[in-house]
């Protein structure tokens, strides 16, 4: 299924509107998969599309249950289905009313490099914002978890694993960064960004979802948020859910939802999330499998130029200065030498400078055509043969 070419011609796709048009540059910056989604979904939408009735649709409680199982059989971990909150929208939005929600009564911090879109909610929102860099080590990373507790927070944003590097990060870092969050008093909460996690490479090690920690009075201050979008490349019917085990904070977020309009549920949205969770298992093991092979060849041919090798998801963070490109410029840079459009590191936070992420979800015969073309790096070239 991942082996043949994918075409997205057509179904007007973010990622390729600015590079069609440009004589054949291949688009590996945002993060979504060129690859085809799980057969099971697909089925699901045309079914339910065969029935004509498309009024109101309320939430249906079995998406509770099959979240909380989904984390039991996918990740170990109990879920209470009260906790779990089904959301009709993008994550980008849920951040955005779980943060106001929040209300926090100290700065937001987060680690940098980190998705840029926690920055740029909080600086929309009005909330004070302190980044922190990742302390580098010899697998890439880890959490600076003593500059956490130094910085007071009043929320600790994370994605968990990371995007951009696809670290993992471990089950001490975690329960550390919450109970941080925890010793600053009613509302101070760890929200962990889980969009990632369900993409696990099979040959690194456990991703440890922060609800593994959510027993007891810690409970409070822990929030999950999660997405078939990103694991089940469905990011186009926006929808995620969140996990949120304080009763008084899942009553706060509703409320503050309803004053937009928005409720749990959505006819899409779940007829996607229930197929994806219910069926996708299969199709994402095989995804995850092909997803390995891909990271292989590329750190092969990248070499030093990989800051990290990712354990999770698709998604390769690479030295410009290692590829031989000018730090301040290398989006511009590659794309001109090699037709190849990345996204650029500045984008995830003062440490993504000199920086550049690739999205490798691609299949086999464009992975080929991306080798051959980094090939023209003469820091690359001898690696590509
Ligand atoms: C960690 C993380 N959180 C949130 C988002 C936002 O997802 P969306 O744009 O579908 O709302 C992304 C998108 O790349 C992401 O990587």
């Amino acid at each position: 299924m991942f082996d043949q070419p994918f075409d997205r011609t057509g179904t007007d796709s973010t990622k390729w509107a600015t590079a069609e048009g440009r004589g054949g540059v291949i688009a590996l910056g945002l993060a979504d998969m060129d690859l085809p989604g799980p057969p099971a979904v697909a089925a699901a939408l045309a079914a339910r599309a065969a029935h004509p009735a498309y009024g109101y649709t309320r939430a249906d409680p079995r998406g509770r249950e099959l979240v909380a199982d989904w984390y039991r059989a996918r990740h170990r971990v109990g879920i209470d289905p009260d906790w779990v909150l089904l959301l009709p929208f993008s994550p980008r939005t849920a951040l955005r009313l779980l943060l106001e929600a929040l209300a926090p009564a100290g700065p937001v911090v987060l680690p940098t490099p980190e998705w840029g879109g926690f920055a740029e909610i909080c600086r929309a929102a009005g909330l004070p914002l302190r980044e922190l860099p990742l302390t580098p080590d010899e697998h890439g990373y880890r959490l600076p978890v003593e500059e956490f507790a130094r910085s007071r927070p009043g929320a600790i944003v994370l994605s968990s694993p990371n995007n951009p590097t696809g670290r993992l990060w471990s089950r001490a870092e975690i329960r550390a960064l919450a109970e941080i969050a925890a010793a600053s008093g009613t509302g101070g909460v760890l929200l962990a960004d889980e969009l990632h996690g369900d993409l696990l490479h099979p040959d690194h090690g456990l991703h440890h979802p922060v609800a593994v920690d959510a027993a007891g009075d810690l409970a409070r201050h822990t929030v999950t948020l999660n997405s078939v979008g990103k694991t089940f490349n469905a990011s186009g019917i926006p929808s995620c859910f969140a996990l949120v085990p304080d009763p008084v904070l899942r009553s706060r977020l509703t409320t503050l939802m309803a004053g937009f309009g928005l409720w749990e549920g959505g006819l899409l949205e779940q007829t996607v999330q229930q197929a994806a969770l219910r069926d996708g298992g299969p199709w994402l093991d095989a995804l995850v499998r092909h997803l390995v092979t891909v990271r292989e060849r590329l750190t092969g041919v990248l070499g030093e130029a990989v800051v990290a090798v990712p354990q999770a998801s698709f998604l390769l963070w690479l030295d410009a200065a290692r590829l031989g490109l000018p730090a301040g410029d290398a989006r511009a840079a590659l794309l001109e030498r090699c037709g190849l459009e990345l996204s650029d590191g500045a984008a995830f936070g003062p440490a993504g400078r000199g920086r550049l992420r690739l999205n490798y979800a691609v299949p086999a015969p464009l992975l080929e055509q991306v080798v051959a073309r980094l090939g023209r790096l003469e820091t690359v070239t001898e690696r590509a043969r």
